[in-house]
C-alpha cells in the first residue's frame, strides 16, 4: 500500500475527526460531523465546528477529514490468521496489521490452526496482549474436538474465553447428528453454527470449480450441488430442531458461492428460520476463468475453496448481495507462503490473503459498477456482521461505542500491490488490480492502528 504505515502509537488519547462525512449504517446517518474520540470511545458527534473546544480543552489530535468518509470500523467474520502454528504463513500481529490496513477494526478468527483452537486455553491465548494484535481478534473455536466432525467441544466454555461463534471451518460437519447436536448446544447458548458448506464426499480429489475451465485444464472440478446439498441440509435440520426442541438455533453459512445455495438461504429467510451468510470479495469480483493463465496453465493464487465460478454464480452472489440475503462481507483471509502456492495447481493449498482488498473490490463492483449505496456497502462491512455474530456496541458509531472508525478517500482509485502488503503472504490474484476507496486511518479502541499519511 503506498507509503502507508501502521502507527505504533500504543496510547488511546483523544482525536478529533474532522470535516468528514460520516456514514453510520447502524443508525441510517449520513451527514457531515466532527467526531470526537477520548479513553477509548467515542465521546460525541456534532455539526461541523461544534466540538472544537472540547477538543481543544482535550489537548485532541486532529485528523483532517474533509472530502472523506468517517464509517464505523469494518468487522470481517471469517480470517485465518495461521497462529498458533502456522507462523511462516501469517502471525496475530502481521495479520491484524493487514487487517487495519484494510480498514478492519475486529477480525474473527478460524480455528483451523496448529493445533486446531478447540479449548478456552487457546481461545484466550489468541486474545493475549501478547499476540500483540493491533485489531480486535475474536476467536470462532471448533465445534468439534479437533475439527474430527464426531464429538462436541466444550461451548459453555468457549464462550466464556470469548467465541463469538463455533465452526469446524474447512472441515464441514457431515452426519447429520453430529450437526443436529451442534446447532442444539449451540442454540442452547446463543451462539451461531458456522459451518464451511461442502460435502467433502463429493470433492475429494477437486481442485476447482466443475466448468468449462476445469475441462479445459483437465483438472477435477466441485459441482455447485457439492456447497448447496449440505446448506439444504442444515437447513432442514433448523426446521426440525425449531419445531421439534423449541429452539431457535442459528446457522451462518459461510463465503457462499452459488446460486443454489443463495436460493436456499433466501428461502429459508422468508420461512422466518435464523440463517445468516457472507459472500467473500473474491466470488463477486472473479470467475473460475481466473484460474487459466494464458501461456502457463493454471494460476494457484487464484485456488481457493470454494472454488471461483462461472459468470452466472458470481452474478448470484452480487444480486442477493443487492437484495440484502447476504447479510455480510467477509474476506476468508487465508495467507499461503509463496513457496507452498508456487506448486502444481492440484498441489497448492486453498486460499488467498484479502484483508487489504475488501473495501476496494466492495467499493469498485458494487458501489461503482453495480449502483449499490454506500450506505449498503458500508453496512455490509459493519453494523450487519455485528449483527451476525452478536456483537453488541461494534460496528456502530454511536455516543459511547467502542472509537473503532475508519476513514477513507471514496473517490481514489489505485491499484493494489501484493508485494506491498502488511500480511506475511503476498497470495492474491489482485495484484496490480484497480482498487477504489484508500483507507487514510483505521482507529481501533480508540488508537490509530494504521494512517496512510
Ligand atoms: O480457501 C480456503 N482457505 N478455504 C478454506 O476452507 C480454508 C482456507 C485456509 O485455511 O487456507
Ligand atoms: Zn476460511
Amino acid at each position: 500500500m503506498s507509503s502507508a504505515q501502521v502507527s505504533s502509537s500504543k496510547a488511546s488519547g483523544s482525536i478529533l475527526i474532522r470535516g468528514g462525512r460520516v456514514v453510520d449504517p447502524s443508525r441510517n446517518v449520513d451527514a457531515l460531523s466532527d467526531m470526537l474520540l477520548d479513553g477509548g470511545l467515542i465521546t460525541d458527534v456534532a455539526a461541523p465546528g461544534k466540538l472544537d473546544a472540547a477538543a481543544k480543552k482535550l489537548r485532541a489530535e486532529v485528523l483532517e477529514a474533509k472530502g472523506c468518509v468517517v464509517c464505523p470500523g469494518f468487522i470481517d467474520l471469517h480470517v485465518h490468521l495461521r497462529e498458533p502454528g502456522q507462523t511462516h504463513k501469517e502471525t496475530i500481529r502481521t495479520g491484524t496489521l493487514a487487517a487495519a490496513a484494510g480498514g478492519f477494526t475486529t477480525v474473527c478468527a478460524m480455528p483451523n490452526t496448529t493445533p486446531v483452537n478447540d479449548t478456552p486455553e487457546w481461545s484466550r491465548w489468541m486474545q493475549d496482549p501478547e499476540r500483540e494484535a493491533s485489531v480486535r481478534l475474536l476467536p470462532v473455536p471448533a465445534a468439534t474436538v479437533g475439527s474430527m466432525g464426531e464429538k462436541l467441544t466444550d461451548y459453555a466454555a468457549l464462550k466464556k474465553a470469548g467465541a463469538v461463534a463455533v465452526s469446524d471451518d474447512g472441515k464441514p460437519i457431515l452426519e447429520d447428528e453430529i450437526m443436529r447436536a451442534c446447532l442444539v448446544a449451540a442454540a442452547k447458548l446463543g451462539l451461531p453454527v458456522s459451518q464451511h458448506a461442502e460435502d467433502t464426499r463429493l470433492t475429494g480429489g477437486c481442485s476447482m470449480h466443475a466448468g468449462d475451465v476445469s475441462f479445459r485444464l483437465g483438472l477435477r472440478g466441485m459441482t455447485i450441488e457439492a456447497e448447496s446439498q449440505i446448506v439444504e441440509r442444515d437447513i432442514r435440520l433448523l426446521e426440525e430442531i425449531e419445531r421439534k426442541e423449541k429452539l431457535r438455533p442459528h446457522l451462518h453459512v459461510q463465503h457462499v458461492s452459488t446460486l443454489k445455495a443463495l436460493d436456499a438461504i433466501r428461502a429459508a429467510k422468508k420461512r422466518g428460520l435464523h440463517v445468516t451468510c457472507e459472500v467473500a470479495p473474491h466470488h463477486f469480483a472473479l470467475t473460475d476463468e481466473a484460474v487459466f493463465r494464458e501461456g502457463f496453465g493454471y494460476e494457484t493464487s487464484a485456488k481457493m475453496n470454494p472454488p471461483l465460478r462461472p459468470e452466472s454464480e458470481r452474478q448470484a452472489c452480487i444480486a442477493a448481495l443487492l437484495d440484502g440475503t447476504v447479510d455480510a462481507i467477509a474476506t476468508d483471509h487465508a495467507p499461503h507462503a509463496h513457496h507452498e502456492k508456487n506448486v502444481e495447481f492440484e498441489r497448492a493449498p486453498n486460499g488467498i490473503t484479502g484483508l487489504e482488498t475488501a473495501l476496494g473490490l466492495s467499493l469498485r463492483l458494487l458501489h461503482s459498477q453495480y449502483g449499490m449505496p454506500l450506505g449498503k456497502v458500508l453496512s455490509l462491512l459493519t453494523n450487519r456482521p455485528a449483527g451476525v455474530f452478536n456483537l453488541s456496541g461494534l460496528g456502530t458509531l454511536m455516543k459511547g461505542a467502542s472509537a473503532d472508525v475508519c476513514v477513507f478517500d471514496a473517490g481514489k482509485v489505485w491499484a493494489f500491490d501484493a508485494e506491498r502488503s502488511l500480511s506475511m503472504s503476498k497470495n492474491t490474484p489482485f495484484h496490480h488490480h484497480a482498487m477504489q476507496g484508500q483507507i487514510l486511518w483505521t482507529i481501533a479502541s480508540g488508537r490509530v492502528v494504521y494512517s496512510a499519511k
